[in-house]
């Protein structure tokens, strides 16, 4: 489907060959400033230096022409200094507003033969999932959404690392203080459970230097001498060589994790289609670092470890495998980011990370490029900021940072308190009402942390996300159970007929924003960025309640007036309902 300026360009090639006998242009069409008359205008500066005419006359000519010739289109045009203002005949909106006003589908795209993976969320599987998680989920889950209705194929996966030091600390505290403890016997979610032993390891751990420190050793020699510490490297050598009953522990304590991990993606409404684990990805990785090595990607130091030189572009030395032969971090991303391509012939690879690993993923992507693996040039990394509460770094139970299932239960606490203070639930069972603040709670939060440049850091702010009126998810639910209940009330009358009506300002400034909705989809694959599609829900909902504040729906001057409300009514419904899809974000009939 053409969205109205991709029309206007079209018109105006046409124009333009016609004119001045090229097809060789490029021009900027943008929306009319309110202070002019007009919809959209075409910009000519760069016409009127490359025909070199002066403005006026090339936009009186230009305005004459692509007027006569579209008349079904455009009704009329002036010029201002460079700028060539068209107005868009009414019949337009009407025939999208009927065409579409019911249509779940309307601004997405078809099928346009491209794969592409999204990975996010990733955890470490030694501690559970916490507010960074968060708006990695919800930005991943968008991103994924936005490029499915851009017409790819989508597949969602994570990579879990279930491997290395981390989750050996979490191992070995729970071996030497764990006393038989499982979440069953303490009635304890299994991530919780296994990071409260992460947290007991660095107890010990700081007490344990603290000791060697106050006995006369030096804090760095403290630091790997400290007996658990040793301990826990001990279990990751045993585990790299199999030893039966460390990944026997392993085992347990990371299903254990992953049931815990299941319960949170649940509640949150996350899924993926595929699920990576370290423990497979990395001997991948080191393959290909043996093979780049013949190939001379990498090189090998004196004491056997391995490394690749990406000075010359701007970077340093990495280290890729270490002199004993273990794996480091980027080694199973290599193997990783190789396994994507080959299992499922990918176009385009995004990786959800936060910004501290900007410089990880820019040494992979030159890996991969050196390396000539054929998807490297579309590896793109969709970084993001910090998120933290007002209060700072919140403390959770973990003692580590704000705990996503205790945020979440939060939120869902909080819905239900803003829901009581606005009375319109009363009728509603136990179950609806559950389902409403779950729906209006998560919505809250994924709103509010999706309505900003995933690149910028931020604060999540509960109370403020919660509120019903403001940029906020609830807001927009809002919105549209209203909408819904307007359109309980009243029975299109007409229907199966498109409303030839002329449009009032707001009417037609509603018509305009929804016929964009289209570009703007287009716009946030462009730029994988998730908020154009909040923004834009925001100033749709925004507009709606303009329009209904001035003009009844339901006494309208006319049976048509009527019937065109309740279509440009439904059509916005609809098109907030989709768009707070793209963000993973329900709306309720009614709240
Ligand atoms: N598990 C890692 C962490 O918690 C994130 C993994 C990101 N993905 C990747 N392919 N490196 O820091």
């Amino acid at each position: 489907m053409a969205h109205i300026t991709n029309i206007i360009k079209e018109k105006l090639q046409t124009v333009i060959e016609t004119l001045y006998q090229t097809n060789e242009f490029a021009v900027q069409i943008n929306e009319t400033k309110p202070e002019f008359e007009g919809d959209y205008t075409i910009v000519l500066f760069s016409l009127v230096k490359q025909l070199k005419k002066s403005p006026e006359a090339l936009g009186e000519e230009i305005g004459a022409k692509i007027v006569a010739e579209n008349n079904d289109l455009f009704t009329k045009y002036n010029v201002i200094k460079g700028f060539l203002n068209l107005t868009i005949n009414d019949s337009f909106y009407n025939q999208i507003i009927f065409d579409n006003y019911n249509n779940a589908t309307y601004g997405k795209k078809l099928k346009i033969g491209k794969k592409v993976m999204v990975e996010y969320s990733s955890p470490n599987t030694n501690k559970p999932l916490h507010l960074g998680h968060l708006r990695n989920n919800f930005l991943g889950c968008a991103i994924a959404s936005i490029y499915e209705a851009n017409g790819f194929d989508v597949i969602k996966t994570c990579i879990v690392n279930d491997r290395g030091i981390h989750i050996c600390k979490s191992m070995i505290a729970w071996q030497l203080y764990g006393a038989g403890d499982t979440p069953q016997s303490v009635n304890m979610k299994g991530d919780h459970f296994v990071g409260l032993y992460y947290v007991k390891f660095n107890d010990v751990y700081k007490s344990q230097m603290q000791e060697l420190c106050d006995n006369g050793m030096s804090e760095e020699q403290a630091k790997t001498e400290a007996p658990i510490f040793k301990q826990a490297q001990d279990m990751l050598l045993k585990w790299e060589q199999n030893d039966a009953e460390i990944m026997q522990l392993w085992q347990t304590m990371n299903q254990w994790v992953y049931a815990g991990f299941e319960d949170t993606y649940n509640k949150i409404g996350s899924s993926f289609d595929k699920i990576y684990y370290e423990s497979n990805t990395y001997l991948l990785g080191k393959k290909i670092v043996q093979k780049g090595l013949q190939k001379k990607v990498f090189y090998q130091k004196e004491d056997g470890s391995v490394w690749i030189d990406l000075t010359n572009e701007g970077l340093d030395e990495k280290l890729v495998q270490r002199k004993d032969g273990t794996s480091v971090y980027i080694t199973q991303d290599i193997g990783l980011a190789q396994q994507k391509y080959e299992e499922y012939q990918i176009d385009n690879s995004i990786y959800v990370i936060g910004n501290e690993q900007d410089y990880h993923m820019a040494v992979l992507k030159l890996i991969c490029k050196k390396l000539e693996m054929s998807s490297a040039e579309n590896i793109y990394h969709l970084s993001y900021g910090m998120v933290e509460l007002p209060t700072g770094k919140m403390k959770s139970r973990e003692g580590t940072v704000v705990d996503a299932d205790d945020l979440v239960a939060e939120m869902i606490a909080k819905s239900e308190q803003e829901t009581a203070k606005h009375d319109k639930t009363v009728d509603f069972s136990k179950a609806e009402l559950t389902e409403l603040y779950n729906t209006i709670g998560l919505g809250a939060m994924k709103y509010y942390l999706l309505r900003v440049d995933p690149k910028k850091k931020m604060i999540f702010n509960p109370e403020e996300s919660i509120e019903f009126q403001g940029f906020t998810g609830p807001f927009i639910q809002y919105t549209h159970a209203r909408i819904k209940s307007i359109l309980r009330k009243n029975e299109f009358t007409t229907a199966a007929n498109i409303c030839n009506a002329t449009l009032l300002p707001l009417e037609k400034s509603l018509a305009k924003l929804l016929e964009q909705y289209s570009a703007i989809i287009e716009a946030a694959l462009v730029e994988n960025n998730p908020s154009a599609i909040a923004i834009y829900a925001f100033e749709l909902a925004k507009i709606y309640n303009s329009f209904y504040g001035e003009h009844s729906v339901t006494n309208a001057e006319s049976a048509n007036k009527k019937e065109l409300r309740l279509q440009l009514s439904g059509f916005t419904a609809t098109v907030l309902k989709s768009a707070m899809q793209l963000l993973g974000i329900q709306v309720p009939e009614r709240m």
